[in-house]
This record gives structure tokens, sequence and C-alpha cells, in this order.
């Protein structure tokens, strides 16, 4: 890694302070993995929990939400919103039935070219269901370092993304010793719990003494709006 302080602070600070208990942790059940990452891609936790409890009862395994109507996954989701996601949901489980036998590939390069799984997604699904080393970049992380790296354009412009793209793969820990799983999971954290878009709690944060933004004191202004 380019820089393994930074990873080894993020993976320290996440064992100690970060979230263990999520109804989607603690298991290597990519199935599991998955449905929680489509649910969270853009849904909070605390709206996501009663959703993600209703549906692993209602279907506990690929193979039943494959075999399903799609009407039947829609009236599940009915309230959670983005309902693209539930028709992309019931397309990727049955075509993980049919092309890999109701076992998702570990690969995040197979992962992110199954309906709904972004390159994003694909690797968070990935390190947690078997500690693949993939990078992620979801809107949390894209703050994060915006406001570690003191990033001046908007990141969501093409090239200001793929430059965090790049970064964020130099990044990775190596593997090993869960590593990549807690590293994965206190990105997200830090971006959740203490970066946070309107109140950073930057007294808190493992990053602090290496943050652009908390430096010059522009964390208000750090990500950037997007341009009109
Ligand atoms: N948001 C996206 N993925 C998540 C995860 N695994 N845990 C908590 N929040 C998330």
């Amino acid at each position: 890694p380019a820089d393994p302080a930074f990873s080894s602070a993020v993976v320290a600070w996440q064992r100690a302070h970060g979230r263990h208990a999520l109804p989607w942790q603690n298991t290597r059940d990519a199935y599991r993995i998955w449905l929680s990452e489509i649910m969270l891609q853009q849904t909070q936790v605390g709206a996501v929990l009663a959703y993600y409890a209703r549906f692993l009862a209602r279907f506990p395994t690929l193979e039943s939400l494959a075999a399903a109507p799609l009407d039947d996954v829609m009236a599940l989701w009915s309230g959670l919103g983005y309902y693209t996601r539930a028709r992309n949901l019931h397309a990727c489980a049955r075509r993980v039935a049919a092309e890999y036998g109701g076992v998702f590939p570990g690969d995040p390069a197979l992962l992110a070219q199954l309906p709904g799984i972004g390159r994003s997604t694909a690797a968070a699904i990935a390190a947690f269901s078997v500690g693949a080393r993939a990078a992620i970049l979801d809107g949390n992380v894209k703050r994060v370092f915006a406001r570690v790296f003191g990033v001046e354009q908007y990141p969501g412009l093409k090239p200001v993304e793929d430059a965090l793209w790049r970064r964020a793969e130099a990044l990775l820990p190596d593997g090993g010793g869960g590593a990549i799983e807690s590293y994965t999971q206190g990105l997200m954290d830090l971006g959740a719990t203490l970066c946070t878009r309107s109140s950073p709690d930057c007294a808190r944060c493992p990053l602090r003494d290496r943050c652009v933004a908390h430096a010059g004191g522009r964390t208000a202004e750090l990500p950037v709006r997007k341009p009109k």
C-alpha cells in the first residue's frame, strides 16, 4: 500500500469504535451481504433494518428469491423506494441461480457485471464475503476522501471520481487477519458516524491529523457542491 499508516488508522478505529452488530455483519454469506448492500445503496441503516429482517424471513436463500414472482419481491420492497433496486435484485438472483449455481462469485469484476451491482457494491460484497482486496467508493467514502485529501472539485465529475478510485485502490491494506473487512467497514462507519455531511465529529476522527479540511477549518466547504 502507498501509505500503510492510513489503513492501519482506519482498521484500528473500526475495531475499537466502529459498528460490529449490524444484522449483515459477522457472516460470510454472500446472499445476506449482497441483500444488505443493495438496500443500503440509497437508504440509511435505520430505515433498512426492518425491511432486511422481513425480506430474509420471506426469502432466506438465493434460491427462494430466484423462484419467487417479481410481484412478491416488489410488495416486500414497498416503502423502501428506488424500486429499480428491487427489479434488479430479482434479476440478479435469477442470474446467480442460472449462471453460478446459486453461489455468488467472489471476484468483484464478475459481481460488477450483475444487475444492480456497481463497482463499489461489488467491492463491498467481495470484501465482506471472501476478504477480496477491492476498493469501495460510495457517497460516504467520497465525502471522507474529499475532506482528507482536500479535493477542490465536485467528486461526481468523471476525472475527479477516477482520481478518487485510484487513491482508493492505492490505500487498500494488505489482506489477511481481517484487515480488508475492517478497513472497508471502517470507511463506511467513518462516513456514516463521524465524517457526516453537516456536523463532522473531527475530535474523534482517526484521520484528523492528516485531514486537509480539518487543518484548514474547511469541513463545511468540502466536498464542494455539484456545479450547475
Ligand atoms: N452502507 C453500505 N454498506 C454498509 C455496511 N456494510 N454497513 C453499514 N452501512 C453500510
